[in-house]
């Protein structure tokens, strides 16, 4: 009955537009170019590029698959296809877990938007005009320092996240991800054009795509890996949850290479945007999650039409948060409305702000409580490590594993619409060379 009364979405363009607003954001233009700059670069980018071909993409297209069958949030609709495949029950945890990452990341994730809210503000107020490195450093630094503006950030984020949820407005967003989506890819190509009148974007090249692999380490595969995860909203039963709204005629695997395309083409575009200005400026590769926000704001404070081309940049990058963040809070206010007997309002607002409560513990971390929580780690670090490189991966892993060895193999090769080579191309990489992939990385990486 409930599946009667499931709703769909309405084309396949709302739906891949539904996805690229949760698999785009922070973790495309903030997350990966600093994670580039701390792994040693091209190498990396390289390990990136074939953890999202061979892993994230089987994954994504498992886990729309499961959602398509289960019809439920992702924990029963992981029960509910145990159940009918005669498996242990136990295959629910892989819908849990992934709805417990969903909240851990978030409460950090949330954080990052309030320092894109602020940017906002500064570009607007001029704080970048004619700012040296030292300028640019100082800004990001006084409000790295500053916790009570930290706090602010985060809140004023949060709150429009919840705002949104609770209203359930989150489907007229897809009109606006549309519109701002392409807007932001432009916004990068101007970003790109000012990298390449540094004189440095040749350098930038090289950094990025001609591969030192004496930089490669177990650790920075396993950050490749992770992030692969992390940028397509993978592990984490969103887009399971976002499957089950899926209608059977849509092309799983089509839909998927159009995600992952739009995707990793706005974080490299990021890269590109940024590794320029960082060699222009001798600034330092590993800065970490201050990357983009003592780059970037010197090309918005040095070039004709910087006020107002910094303004649509922070703007665009704070609502590419949103739409990550409201696709991060969905699944939990599922969850906790159909497990508990509260309203939908008020489960918004539960989970919201358990998630902000966590959140700040994460900001002071950059400040009064820098000092390590666990295993040389503060609040944040934490979170990002336990979410990235170990709740993601070995949930993805339940996803794929479920599905390409639980699952009755003809179905699922007649839902995919696969070629004879297709299909064994399906099976060899669903069934082994993925799952292989993550454990191998995983293991290594953790020993
Ligand atoms: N994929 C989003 C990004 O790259 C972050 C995100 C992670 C969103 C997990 C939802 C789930 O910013």
């Amino acid at each position: 009955m409930a599946k009667l009364a499931h709703a769909q979405w309405s084309s396949r363009m709302t739906f891949v537009l539904a996805a690229a607003g949760s698999a785009v954001g922070l973790g495309n233009i903030w997350k990966f170019p600093y994670m580039v700059g701390e792994s040693g670069g091209a190498a990396f980018v390289f390990v990136y590029l074939l953890c999202i071909a061979l892993i994230g993409l089987p994954i994504l297209v498992s886990e729309w698959l499961l959602g398509r069958r289960g019809q439920k949030n992702p924990a029963s609709t992981m029960s509910e296809l145990a159940r009918g495949a005669n498996k242990p029950k136990a295959w629910a945890i892989v819908g849990v877990s992934g709805i417990i990452g969903a909240f851990l990341i978030l409460s950090f994730y949330s954080v990052i938007g309030g320092w894109s809210l602020y940017y906002t503000v500064n570009s607007v107020s001029g704080a970048f005009i004619g700012q040296d490195a030292d300028g640019i450093g100082a800004l990001f630094n006084g409000m790295l320092s500053n916790p009570g503006l930290l706090l602010l950030g985060h809140s004023v984020f949060m709150l429009l996240v919840i705002g949104i949820v609770a209203r359930g407005v989150t489907k007229g967003l897809e009109g606006a991800v549309r519109i701002l989506m392409p807007v932001l890819a432009l916004l990068l190509v101007v970003l790109i054009g000012y990298g390449m009148s540094t004189g440095h974007f040749g350098e930038a090249l090289t950094y990025m795509f001609n591969p030192d692999w004496s930089k490669l380490t177990a650790e920075t595969v396993l950050a490749a890996l992770g992030h692969a995860f992390f940028t397509l909203s993978l592990g984490m039963g969103i887009m399971m949850a976002y499957g089950s709204y899926l209608g059977k005629d849509i092309n799983l695997l089509q839909t998927a290479r159009t995600v992952i395309i739009m995707d990793t083409v706005i974080a490299l575009g990021a890269g590109l945007a940024i590794f320029p200005i960082v060699f222009a400026n001798n600034l330092d590769l590993a800065s970490g999650p201050g990357l983009i926000f003592v780059t970037l704001p010197l090309a918005f404070g040095n070039m004709d039409g910087g006020l107002i081309l910094g303004l649509m940049f922070f703007l665009l990058l704070t609502f590419a948060a949103l739409t990550s963040a409201i696709s991060l809070l969905e699944p939990v206010v599922e969850f906790v409305e159909e497990r508990t007997p509260l309203s939908r309002v008020m489960a918004t607002v539960v989970a919201g702000v358990g998630a902000w409560l966590l959140g700040i513990a994460a900001l002071l971390s950059f400040n009064v409580w820098s000092e390590p929580l666990m295993f040389g780690l503060g609040v944040f670090d934490l979170l990002d490590t336990l979410t990235s490189k170990i709740m993601l991966p070995l949930t993805g892993l339940g996803a794929i594993l479920f599905a390409a060895w639980c699952l009755d193999r003809k179905s699922v090769e007649a839902e995919l619409e696969l070629s004879t080579t297709g299909k064994s191309v399906w099976n060899i990489i669903a069934r082994y060379v993925a799952p292989a992939g993550v454990i191998a990385v995983f293991v290594t990486g953790l020993i």
